[in-house]
């Protein structure tokens, strides 16, 4: 059997390809990141994007109704039976006339991509239903991530609805409540590691290639395939327009590697005529790709990066024990593992980056709260970059702005009771906790930084291993519900 996609590593020097059949988050002969590839000439596009907008009339079938499946043809790597769906995408393009207008932009230019309406609350759910999908593809039972916040409560509320075990790994206090009880609610095991978020990914990794878990972080190739449809919405928003500039907050650089591969593709297929620009907004005290680009002139070069440049960056980090800090944790990563994904966007879609205090970001979140909107700190990263960029003239103000609010207001409402009345609820003294008493409690559990310690603490019983690890790793071709041609 014959699939229309195959993995790809993107370094262009290796272009080692692998089935879709097999699970991996790295490339096996160079370590660099995979992307799915599509043999386009053999799969179903439209000719033109309006054609998806039939799909409406059909959307009490589950896959019409998702706001990601409806553009299956654009994602074409499982058969329809094998999605993974529960109505995430319903996310709009909000004309925010006051808000542009207090920023001083022309009437009509700005436009919110409201992506907190998704079933958990935030983009996530456009990659988690394309990696359950191929979760589901593999066998896997068991999936895990490391997680700011938002990726862990996406997975476990999928994880809760298909029938998986999901585990996440947080930063001891480096976590929103909102996102912290989601995960709980939703039934994941919950390790807090005593550390940061990027220590924790490492972790992450290292215990799911000894465990066999099935990895949900965004260095899984499938995640970005399903954020590439907030692209594809706002497009459809706009009558298949194309704006001027997409704007979306930069962590982990998944989200906005996902915005360029999706209109490299849409290029390529001849469905646009121009590209919108990007700006990824960084915040200040997690700047990792604001300094390479901007301060080192790091750039994507073909594919041919100057690693030196991120490596003498990591190490001096290293040397002054260097930890990301920014009020918008959901952006508190410093060693953002789609860096080169994101230099490659930046190239694709002529972009820049930018750097926002955590000042401008809670003034921002404040506007876009004002307005009758609200998101969480990083997502309003966005309009506090798109601020300064009109300021100092990057930015016209007749141009068409997208800025992508990334997550819900009330994921982190201690951000925002912060800022209105200067109490930081995570600092207030607490007294003891009481011992939990509901039937379902699902505490936490505190964990070492240390890889023997957490798999102590996951408790999965070495007879299960091997089980585990049977539906995991480079599973061979086998009779999988792959799109054939
Ligand atoms: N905005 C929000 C609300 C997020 O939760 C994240 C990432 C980002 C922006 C950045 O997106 O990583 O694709 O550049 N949150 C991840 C998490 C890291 O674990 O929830 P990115």
């Amino acid at each position: 059997m014959k699939t229309i996609a195959h993995q790809q590593c993107m370094n262009p020097a290796c272009r080692a390809t692998y089935d879709v059949a097999q699970t991996r988050t790295a490339c096996g002969k160079c370590g660099e990141l995979l992307d799915i590839v599509y043999d386009w000439s053999r799969a179903m596009v439209p000719r033109s994007l309006k054609l998806f907008e039939t799909r409406w009339q059909r959307r009490r079938f589950p896959l019409d109704h998702s706001g990601v499946w409806r553009f299956r043809e654009l994602l074409p790597f499982a058969a329809d039976a094998m999605v993974c769906t529960i109505g995430e995408g319903q996310t709009f393009l909000q004309n925010a006339q006051c808000l542009g207008r207090e920023l001083g932009m022309w009437p009509g230019q700005l436009y919110l991509q409201y992506e907190g309406l998704n079933p958990s609350g935030s983009f996530k759910d456009n990659g988690m239903t394309a990696a359950f999908t191929h979760a589901r593809l593999v066998g896997a039972r068991r999936v895990a991530c490391a997680s700011t916040g938002n990726t862990s409560a996406s997975l476990a509320l999928y994880a809760a609805q298909n029938g998986f075990q999901g585990i996440v790994f947080i930063g001891t206090g480096k976590i929103a409540f909102g996102k912290l009880s989601q995960a709980l609610d939703y039934g994941a095991r919950t390790l807090q590691i005593e550390g940061d978020f990027d220590a924790c990914l490492k972790r992450v990794r290292e215990v799911s290639s000894q465990l066999g878990l099935y990895l949900m972080n965004s260095v899984n190739p499938f995640r970005l395939e399903g954020q590439k449809t907030i692209m594809y919405r706002i497009l459809e928003s706009l009558s298949w327009d194309v704006p001027d500039w997409i704007i979306v907050p930069g962590g982990n650089l998944g989200n906005c590697s996902a915005f360029g591969k999706a209109f490299q593709e849409l290029r390529e297929l001849g469905l646009v005529k121009r590209i919108p620009r990007l700006a990824i907004i960084n915040a200040h005290g997690a700047n990792t790709l604001c300094t390479l680009v901007n301060k080192h002139g790091l750039k994507w070069n073909g594919g041919h990066v100057d690693n030196q440049k991120i490596s003498a960056l990591y190490a001096g980090m290293d040397e002054a024990n260097y930890h990301p800090h920014t009020l918008a944790s959901a952006i508190e990563i410093s060693r953002p593992v789609n860096l080169k994904k994101a230099l490659r966007a930046l190239d694709v879609m002529h972009g820049i980056v930018h750097e926002v205090t955590d000042e401008a970001i809670l003034e921002a979140k404040a506007l876009v709260g004002r307005f009758g909107m609200g998101c969480e700190p990083a997502s309003a990263a966005t309009i506090a970059g798109l601020q300064q960029l009109l300021a100092n003239g990057t930015i016209s103000r007749h141009e068409r702005v997208a800025c992508v609010l990334t997550g819900h207001g009330l994921k982190d409402p201690d951000a925002t009771v912060y800022y209105h009345t200067g109490i930081k609820t995570k600092d207030a003294k607490q007294p003891p906790a009481e011992p939990t008493w509901g039937r379902r409690s699902n505490k936490p559990i505190p964990v070492a930084d240390d890889l023997k310690a957490i798999v102590e603490a996951l408790g999965i019983a070495h007879e299960t291993l091997d089980q585990a690890a049977a539906g995991y790793v480079e599973t061979a071709t086998g009779n999988f519900p792959f799109v054939e041609y």
